[in-house]
């Protein structure tokens, strides 16, 4: 164990226990949020500074710390560059993120139309929330989120879902335009 005392494989072998042990999102969730916190605030056993170089071109940058040989469980180290963020999108699996470094800001959203036509979706805002160090967002499967940093430096934070967001089915909306298309990230590995 690290001297911060909970390294990402500490909090892969507790994750993967979790996922053993429970099917249920909500049971794997409740139990997921307190571990993504302490790994959030154990970052000193993680935290390399290369993960804080966010691609300018999506605007934040995405680093697999982990993932399942089938893609499942995966794990990721996510910077935003100052003033860029995340489309509104869901993930197509449960999430799990949890503030390491500066704040985010989050909006919610909720799918209104009824989803009858391919590329089309009205999305509404439900509420939003600043995400700061070791506040934990815990997201079941379908939720709809965007993400912000309306600050003027590089924040950071740790991410967790049910599967590698590149293999599941999901997407990005524009309430402007009403369009839903897919939403695959740049990820870069160990
Ligand atoms: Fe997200």
């Amino acid at each position: 164990m690290s001297k911060a005392g909970y390294s990402i494989s500490n909090l892969v072998a507790d994750l993967r226990d979790i996922c053993a042990n429970f099917t249920d999102e909500h049971e794997i969730l409740i139990r997921v949020r307190p571990l993504a916190q302490r790994a959030a605030l154990s970052k000193d056993a993680w935290l390399e500074k290369r993960f804080y170089q966010a691609d300018s071109d999506q605007g934040f940058g995405v680093y697999l710390l982990y993932e399942e040989p089938d893609h499942r469980l995966a794990i990721f180290a996510l910077s935003w560059l100052p003033n860029r963020g995340a489309p509104p999108h869901d993930h197509g699996t449960w999430a799990v993120v949890a503030g390491v470094d500066g704040p985010e800001k989050n909006v919610f959203w909720e799918r209104v139309d009824d989803r009858s036509r391919a590329g089309y979706a009205e999305i509404k805002k439900t509420g939003e929330k600043v995400f700061d160090v070791g506040d934990v967002i815990a997201m079941p499967q379908g939720t709809i989120h965007s993400v912000w940093n309306e600050t003027e430096a590089v924040t950071l934070s740790l991410h967790m879902y049910g599967k590698h967001i590149n293999y599941t089915e999901r997407s990005q909306f524009d309430p402007k335009s009403r369009t839903q298309r897919p939403f695959k990230v740049k990820v870069t590995g160990w």
